[in-house]
């Protein structure tokens, strides 16, 4: 199971990373044509003169040869982040971002025109054109070095190996059982220490640059399971993760609402759930007229793109909105697919069963899908962070009006001093256009419950819907 310093935003201590001491010129290899006189005058023992694209942002990785190197940028043509050694006898490690080009390398620092760095062998996970920059399109790049598995790895938005798109393997397993660099050539990986950031257009002011010790291994899987209940085969198998990994803002979170007495039927209404399932069934009772309400809340007017948003207690200014929400999901029903303002969260499953799916974007060529839905059934209890599973959809697939009911927990990163207070979705407007959803509140959970209770007694009576 990896770190969870894996998952913290990577840009909100940006002022914390340190400019490497020494050997960090690495010259754009984007750099504009150059004259005839400057082709004549070019040699590659010195630093060639930069035209455009010179400015660089530097850092160092704190461990060297491993960590994961975030990038934000709104490039339009191109981005090479380079990390190489104190020692300039050894190459540098490129990765090369175009329009139309995408790939590992390495070489000398000063290879920028009429040299091209070696190629570095690796596979495009999901295409190579998925791989390629977008152009003046505010997006975060990461470079993950992970020397213990020599295992280099490029991919777009959330710093997830998820979303992981280039990947080049460079150590095998020896006799011994040792991971070793399948050839010697590859020995100077162990010494990365700088890291140096350049792009071709964009506004180079947008840049930010951030650098975790980590590198990215393996994701957390979605699941929380109790620590009684996780076994060795749990842990080499990845299906579960205790509440010990997770962030600290989800291990608070989570302590919370993991509790055994925090229950949807409890001894004051052993019928709550059944009660919810009849009123968001039936026509004329609160829980279907709450939803009518709503059906275009979030673009072309869609019934079953609605759910009911029950807050239970008050904005703290900690969450985006009303921290604790009881959502309540019609059989058929779903929710928009949305981010979460970059906040954290758990969400237990009180009643019925969801389904979650997970993307890499709201933004054009996203959403698409980034790994299997977890289907999560009453008790399970999930989590997202700022930077893993951020951008969801929730379904209740199930058949014959089942309801589901969910307890949705949010926080903001302890570092995070914007506190964005909405969800980010993806219309259902022909365009399909981003918009921000201010996290609102059909009924406070109190009053739901007493109305939902006398509704529930009518019923029972005959005397009502
Ligand atoms: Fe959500």
């Amino acid at each position: 199971m990896s770190h969870r310093y894996n998952f913290v935003d990577p840009f909100l201590n940006a002022s914390d990373f340190q400019a490497p001491a020494e050997r960090v010129a690495v010259p754009s290899p984007y750099a504009a044509v150059p004259s005839k006189d400057e082709v004549d005058n070019l040699t590659h023992a010195v630093p060639l003169v930069i035209k455009r694209g010179s400015d660089s942002s530097v850092a160092t990785l704190p461990i060297e040869g491993q960590g994961t190197i975030a990038v934000s940028t709104n490039a339009k043509a191109g981005l090479r982040i380079a990390v190489n050694t104190p020692d300039s006898s050894k190459p540098t490690l490129f990765l090369d971002v175009t329009t139309d080009h995408c790939g590992f390398s390495y070489g000398k620092d000063s290879v920028v025109l009429g040299s091209t760095p070696t190629p570095i062998p690796a596979v495009a996970l999901k295409g190579i054109a998925a791989c390629y920059l977008l152009p003046d399109q505010q997006t975060t790049y990461w470079l993950s070095v992970d020397r213990p598995n020599g295992v280099i790895r490029y991919g777009k938005y959330y710093l997830s190996t998820n979303l992981a798109l280039l990947e080049a393997t460079l150590k095998v397993k020896n006799d011994q059982g040792v991971m070793v660099w399948s050839d010697p050539k590859w020995n100077w990986l162990d010494d990365l220490k700088n890291v140096v950031v350049t792009q071709v257009g964009g506004d180079e002011t947008k840049r930010k640059v951030a650098v975790q010790p980590l590198p990215l291994v393996n994701d957390l899987p979605p699941y929380i399971a109790p620590s009684d209940a996780v076994s060795m085969s749990d842990l080499e198998t990845g299906v579960c993760t205790v509440v010990g990994n997770l962030p600290p803002e989800c291990q608070r979170l989570y302590a919370n609402v993991a509790g055994p007495n925090i229950l949807l039927n409890t001894p004051d209404f052993p019928d709550f759930g059944a009660a919810i399932e009849h009123s968001v069934n039936t026509k004329g009772c609160l829980g279907y007229k709450l939803l009518e309400k709503k059906a275009d809340e979030f673009g072309k007017k869609d019934f079953t793109g609605t759910y009911l948003r029950i807050t239970i207690g008050r904005d703290m200014g900690d969450s985006p909105g009303i921290p604790y929400v009881l959502e309540i999901w019609p059989a058929g029903h779903y929710s928009p697919i949305h981010d979460h303002g970059d906040a954290f969260a758990v969400i237990k499953v009180l009643y019925g069963s969801i389904h979650v799916y997970y993307f890499d974007s709201l933004d054009p060529p996203g959403p698409q899908h980034i790994a299997n839905p977890a289907v999560l059934k009453a008790g399970d209890i999930t989590w997202l962070s700022s930077q893993q599973y951020q951008i969801h959809q929730l379904r209740n697939e199930s058949p014959h009006g089942a309801v589901c009911c969910t307890l949705q927990c949010y926080q903001y990163g302890k570092d995070d001093s914007v506190h964005y207070e909405y969800f980010r979705y993806k219309s259902t407007d022909p365009k399909g256009e981003k918009k921000d959803f201010q996290p609102n509140s059909d009924m406070p959970f109190g009053e739901f419950k007493r109305a939902i209770a006398i509704e529930w007694e009518k019923y029972k009576s005959g005397q009502g819907p």
